[in-house]
C-alpha cells in the first residue's frame, strides 16, 4: 500500500459530517456579471481583483489536494469566478486528475470559453462540466449575464462538451422570481431529451451584494410544479448522500431533471463540502465569513503532516449549517458562520 493510500481516513466536523468534497476557485475574475454574483456596479472597470503573486499556484493547489484526498476527499470541481479565464487550466487538471483517491474531477463555467477548451480539458483528466445558464432568450441571458456574451456561444460550449465526452453535462439555471421564471419552461424543452441534466437553483443570499431577498426566490415546490404539469415527474434516489440537488425524471423517460433547494429546503445534515479560494482560504461554508488562510502555511516551512494537522484540526471543528439556520436568524444573533455584511462573496469561492 502507498503511504498516501494508508493514511487515507475519514475526517467528521462536529456536527459527524465527512470531508468528502473540495472546490478549488482557481480565479477571482469572471467574464460574465451577472448581476446575483458579480454585479457590475460593484465589480466595474477599476474593481481590484487579486493580484497575480496572491493567487496559489499549480503546485501549491496540487499538493494541498493531495493532503485533502489523504483526508478522504474523493471528489474535485474546480470553480472561479470563470475558471476558463485561467491560463494553462489543463495542465493543473491534469496534475489533479492523477492523485491517488480522487474519484470525480468537475469544473462549473458559464460555458463561454468552454467551445475551445472542451478537447483539451478532456485529454487532460477532466470528468464532466457544468455549464450556467438562466435562460434561452436573449434579452433575460443578457440580463442575467452582464451583457457580455450571446447565448448561442453557450449552446456551442455545451455541444463542445458533449463531443469531447465530458458527460454528464449539468446545465445550472438560477431562478429569481419576475425575472426568469419564464425560462423554467423552455430549458425543459431545450434540454428533455438531450442527456444534459437540467438543475434549477433557488436564488441564494450569498455574499453581501446580490440584492437577495426572499421575495425573489422561487420555490422548489413551484417550480417542480409547474413542470410536472406538463411533463409529469417522478422523483428519483439521490446518487450520493450529501448531494445538493434532488433529483426527478420524466416518466415518459427523457431523462432527468434537478432541483437545488437550499433555501427551502437546506440540506446543511449532509455538507461534506470544502472550498478553497484563488488565494489559498479554506472555507468551510458557501456562507462563511472568514476564511483560514492556507496559503501562509504553503508558502511558509510547514511539512506535508503539518499541513495535513491544521487541515484536520480545521474539518473537525466545523460546525457550519447556515442554509438550516437561514430561517431560526436574526441581525442579532449570528450564524456560527458569521456575520451577513462580512460573508465571502460568490466570486471568491465559487457557489
Ligand atoms: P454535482 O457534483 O454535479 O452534484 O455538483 P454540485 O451541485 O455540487 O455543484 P454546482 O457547482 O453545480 O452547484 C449547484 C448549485 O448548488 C450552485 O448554486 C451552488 O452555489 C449550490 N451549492 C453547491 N454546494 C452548495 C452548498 O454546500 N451549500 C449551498 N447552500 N449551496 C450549494
Ligand atoms: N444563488 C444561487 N445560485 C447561484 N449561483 C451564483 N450565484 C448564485 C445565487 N445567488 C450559481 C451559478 C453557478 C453556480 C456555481 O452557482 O449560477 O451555476
Ligand atoms: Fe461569473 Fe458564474 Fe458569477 Fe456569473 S455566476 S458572474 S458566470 S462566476
Ligand atoms: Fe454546507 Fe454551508 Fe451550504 Fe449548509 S449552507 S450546505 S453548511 S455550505
Amino acid at each position: 500500500m502507498s503511504s498516501e493510500s494508508s493514511i487515507a481516513l475519514t475526517t467528521l466536523d462536529v456536527l459527524q459530517r465527512p470531508l468528502q468534497d473540495l472546490r478549488i476557485s482557481v480565479t477571482d475574475r469572471c467574464n460574465f456579471r451577472c448581476p446575483y454574483c458579480m454585479p457590475s456596479e460593484v465589480f466595474g472597470e477599476r474593481y481590484a481583483f487579486l493580484p497575480k503573486p496572491e493567487i496559489l499556484r499549480f503546485e501549491e493547489i496540487e499538493r494541498l489536494t493531495r493532503i485533502f484526498a489523504q483526508l478522504g476527499v474523493r471528489k474535485l470541481r474546480i470553480t472561479g469566478g470563470e475558471p476558463l479565464l485561467r491560463a494553462e487550466l489543463p495542465c493543473l487538471i491534469e496534475r489533479l486528475a492523477g492523485i491517488p483517491g480522487v474519484e470525480d474531477l468537475a469544473l462549473t463555467t458559464n460555458g463561454v470559453l468552454l467551445a475551445q477548451h472542451a478537447e483539451a480539458l478532456r485529454a487532460a483528466g477532466l470528468v464532466r462540466v457544468t455549464v450556467s445558464l438562466d435562460a434561452l432568450d436573449e434579452a433575460t441571458f443578457q440580463r442575467l449575464s452582464g451583457r457580455r456574451a450571446e447565448v448561442a456561444r453557450v449552446l456551442d460550449g455545451i455541444e463542445a462538451a458533449r463531443s469531447a465526452g465530458l458527460a454528464p453535462i449539468k446545465i445550472n439555471a438560477v431562478v429569481i422570481k419576475g425575472v426568469n421564471e419564464h425560462a423554467v419552461l423552455e430549458l425543459v424543452d431545450q434540454f428533455r431529451g438531450t442527456g444534459h441534466i437540467l438543475r434549477l437553483i433557488e436564488f441564494m443570499d450569498v455574499g453581501t451584494r446580490n440584492a437577495w431577498d426572499r421575495e425573489r426566490v422561487v420555490s422548489a415546490d413551484e417550480m417542480l410544479a409547474r413542470i410536472d404539469a406538463v411533463y409529469p415527474l417522478e422523483p428519483v434516489a439521490p446518487a450520493r448522500a450529501g448531494d445538493v440537488a434532488r433529483r426527478y425524471r420524466y416518466r415518459d423517460g427523457a431523462g432527468e431533471i434537478g432541483i437545488i433547494a437550499s433555501v427551502s429546503e437546506p440540506f446543511c445534515g449532509g455538507c461534506t463540502r470544502a472550498r478553497l479560494s484563488a488565494d489559498g482560504q479554506l472555507f468551510t461554508c458557501l456562507f462563511g465569513t472568514q476564511g483560514y488562510d492556507l496559503k501562509a502555511l504553503l508558502r511558509g516551512t510547514a511539512s506535508d503532516d503539518v499541513v495535513r494537522q491544521r487541515l484536520r484540526e480545521i474539518w473537525r471543528r466545523r460546525s457550519d449549517r447556515y442554509s438550516e439556520e437561514r430561517g431560526e436568524l436574526t441581525m442579532a444573533q449570528p450564524s456560527a458562520s458569521g456575520p451577513a455584511h462580512s460573508r465571502v462573496e460568490m466570486n471568491r469561492i465559487g457557489g
